[in-house]
């Protein structure tokens, strides 16, 4: 665990400005410092960073949040990895804090470990005519090898025993190298294997895929999970081929070590795999901030049919509107490697482009195998629907195939909705807070303000502070916060700390708000009369629910000190 107060130290040392910098050229605006959008297409800047807040905004696709958040969403990085890959900008090495649960500590021997490791197969594979030759009978070139760190891991049980500092230190056991079998015996993992190192989108390498040069089982070995290495969160080759996927605003998901490294052989640079797991939310999530079009290109077998459509399933609760997903269905006997291989590039290419649409798939195999001319098939086409379009979050995407299945069961779109018990499709969200803006802010939303600007401020509300909506809860939650942490705060920090919790939509639009005040906004001043204003309503609404009772001789004390309180809160200031 990454302490708290190291984040809230680093944000104050970063300048969001240089951070974004480095991947988005930025001019200055007035107060602030504009660019298009890198998280949306866009002709004209709405992406809007504050130098002086240290956030950023997007009025065009809502993207916000801090240098760190940034990070994360432009490298695809995960919170810790993007942490870490700052605190190194600036030279400073992350703490960590104690925890309950030792196996995330992540000490960087680990990684040196693996880096050890990785060198001397690559080693050992320049020795070995015979593993040279099955990567050359596979089509590859030594530049390919080399650009994904291929190597190989020699037929004997302790091959890495010479290679690093201690073969009996507890390293080698927790990141998979090495097992220890009965007795305490200890030997390689891979022994005989072409060695594919598996790296994380910073360039560490936290496992290996190990396959067999002959006939053999398995056909591929892979690390176990370790304290470096999570499945469902990497994938391979995404670390050589983010600059591609960026360039082409295009990812394809494959399922094999050996496809990537093929497609890559063959100039298709931006590919990556799963590794032996299914596609998971996590991996959809991470390609989809990356580049506006995904196709997933399994192979053309039963097992290859079942991935897609897994990839499908967890694909449904990540989709954007304007953004793609494509399904690639490869002849049977075919995956992606032996296509480009036989076929050449410009082929694969081209089936990439009719690739088919998520939502031609989605209908494909909903109606497949129903007579849609009989009630009993509509019903099975509705049953089968549901989890499916449940899950689908992304507005438009959600309203197209709700009518397209409705049409097809020949119900309504509001039956379909009832039948399902699912809300209405509503407007886009991002028209919400433009409507907003229109009508004069509310005294909650003039204390959000406030809040952003200064988070300390909420210090100093009344400590039974209590209002009402989602921009009451979001006030009562930062206040909160502050109590727990004695530590000074910082805007930045703030966001940081509610960034993927129930407030941050709220605390998202004040920020955009903020973006846009202008310079005569005192957030002393305003922060005052909203709090005056806020205890004149609370105060006026007890008045009224102890005039609506009868006044017996306790409330009537509390109603003469309501109405002083009031009159005084009245008065105009002397
Ligand atoms: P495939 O069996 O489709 O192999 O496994 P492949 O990628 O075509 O490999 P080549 O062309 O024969 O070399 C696809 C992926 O499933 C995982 C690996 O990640 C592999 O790349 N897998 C497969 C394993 O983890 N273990 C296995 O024994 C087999
Ligand atoms: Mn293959």
């Amino acid at each position: 665990m990454i302490p708290k107060s190291f984040v809230q130290d680093l944000l104050n040392r970063l300048d969001i400005v240089d951070v974004i910098e480095r991947y988005v050229p930025l001019k200055k605006a007035g107060a602030n410092y504009v660019a298009c959008c890198p998280f949306h297409n866009e002709k004209s800047p709405s992406f809007t960073v504050s130098q002086s807040k240290q956030f950023y905004h997007c009025f065009g696709c809502g993207a916000h949040g801090t240098a760190i958040g940034f990070v994360m969403e432009h490298a695809g990085m995960g919170f810790v990895e993007a942490v870490e890959d700052l605190a190194k900008g600036i030279g400073v090495s992350v703490p960590q804090e104690a925890s309950n649960t030792p196996q995330h500590k992540v000490a960087p021997d680990l990684y040196e470990l693996m880096q050890t490791a990785t060198r001397y197969y690559r080693e050992q594979l320049k020795k070995t005519p015979r593993a040279i030759d099955y990567l050359k009978g596979r089509g590859l070139s030594g530049e390919v090898a080399a650009r994904f760190g291929i190597g190989y891991a020699p037929d004997d049980w302790q091959n890495l025993k010479p290679a690093v500092p201690n073969y009996l230190d507890a390293s080698l056991v927790e990141t998979g190298l090495v097992v220890e079998g009965e007795g305490g015996k200890r030997y390689d993992r891979f022994r005989d294997r072409i060695m594919f190192p598996i790296v994380n989108v910073r360039g560490q390498v936290i496992g290996f895929g190990g396959r067999v040069l002959d006939k053999g089982e398995p056909k591929y070995l892979n690390s176990p999970e370790t304290t470096l290495f999570e499945k469902g969160h990497e994938l391979y080759g995404l670390f050589q081929a983010q600059k591609a996927i960026r360039a082409q605003q295009r990812v394809i998901v494959v399922e094999g070590y050996m496809d990537v490294v093929a497609l890559a052989q063959h100039g298709v640079e931006y590919a990556v795999a799963t590794l032996g797991t299914a596609t998971t939310p996590y991996h959809v999530q991470k390609l989809l901030r990356l580049c506006e079009q995904v196709v997933f290109c399994f192979d053309g077998d039963r097992a290859g049919q079942k991935a897609a459509w897994r990839a499908l399933e967890n694909a449904l609760p990540q989709l954007q509107d304007g953004k793609r997903i494509g399904f690639l269905f490869l002849p049977e006997e075919h995956d992606p490697d032996t296509y480009i291989r036989e076929f050449g590039t410009e082929a694969f290419e081209a089936q990439l482009d009719d690739s088919l649409p998520l939502s031609g798939y989605l209908l494909r195999e909903l109606t497949a195998q129903l007579d849609l001319h009989t009630p009993e098939g509509r019903n099975t086409l509705l049953q089968k629907a549901q989890p499916l379009l449940t899950a689908i979050t992304a507005p438009t995407t959600a309203l197209l195939l709700r009518k397209e299945v409705a049409a097809l069961a020949g119900v309504t779109q509001a039956e379909l909705e009832a039948l399902y018990a699912i809300k209405p499709v509503a407007a886009p969200q991002r028209a919400a807070p433009a409507k907003a803006k229109r009508a004069a802010p509310s005294g909650l939303r003039i204390l959000l303000r406030c809040l952003v600007m200064h988070p300390e401020l909420a210090r100093e509300l009344p400590a039974e502070w209590q209002a009402e909506g989602q921009e009451g809860a979001a006030i009562a939650a930062l206040a909160d916060w502050l109590r727990e942490s004695a530590d000074e705060t910082s805007t930045a920090a703030m966001i940081q700390h509610f960034q993927g919790t129930v407030h941050e939509a709220v605390l998202a639009t004040a920020q955009g708000e903020v973006m846009q005040l202008s310079g005569e906004f005192d957030v002393a001043a305003e922060f005052s009369g909203v709090l005056r204003k806020i205890r004149i309503d609370a105060i006026e609404a007890e008045i009224a629910a102890l005039l609506a009772g009868n006044l017996g001789g306790m409330n009537k004390e509390r109603y003469s000190r309501l109405s002083d309180e009031l009159k005084q809160l009245k008065a105009p200031a002397a």
